[in-house]
């Protein structure tokens, strides 16, 4: 009987311990009570460029911020960026190489360098399309067929 009661309460601990991780793993978009929501209201972007978005959210963020308005005098702005909307393939290679430059982005100018953020043109395209239309932007795509020349430094 003692063993019983031990292995109920293992077994209760297991399924809370499992429910509290699964919940800590999930990020809360949208919730039914709309009283906790993480996340800024969604960009219909996020929906239209899924994989970008993700990229994004992964590896950009943390420099040019969820609201792509980046770091006055350190990371410059993606929304409404003059220098992102000028040449769409300098963009996609600025994620696949990076850059170590002085750059002038609406009239600012920033000089820390940017590390190069990924390996692929695939994942180099997503990203980019994405931040080209996320935030209000309306900057167009970019074809992965057209980037295929861009050389990958490493
Ligand atoms: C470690 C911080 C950091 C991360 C992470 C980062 N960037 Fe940057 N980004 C910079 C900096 C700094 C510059 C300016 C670089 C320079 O002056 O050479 C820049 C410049 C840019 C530019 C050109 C300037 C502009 O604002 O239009 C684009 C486009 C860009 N980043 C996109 C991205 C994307 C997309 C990602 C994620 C895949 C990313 N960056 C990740 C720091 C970062």
């Amino acid at each position: 009987m003692k063993k019983l009661g031990f292995i109920v309460v293992m077994a209760g601990m297991i399924f809370f311990a499992g429910k509290s991780f699964g919940f800590l793993s999930h990020k809360v978009v949208k919730t039914t009570s709309s009283e906790i929501i993480y996340v800024p209201a969604n960009d219909p972007a996020d929906a239209k460029f899924p994989k970008g978005a993700k990229i994004f959210k992964e590896k950009c963020v943390a420099c040019h911020q969820i609201t792509g308005m980046g770091v006055p005098g350190a990371f410059p702005p993606l929304k409404g960026s003059d220098y992102l909307k000028a040449d769409k393939k300098r963009a996609v290679a600025q994620v696949l190489n990076g850059s170590n430059h002085e750059i002038t982005v609406n009239g600012a100018k920033y000089s820390i360098p940017m590390p190069p953020q990924v390996d692929n043109y695939e994942d180099a395209v997503a990203v980019i399309n994405y931040v080209m239309n996320a935030w209000g932007n309306n900057y167009g795509i970019v074809k992965l067929a057209d980037v295929k020349d861009i050389k990958i430094v490493r």
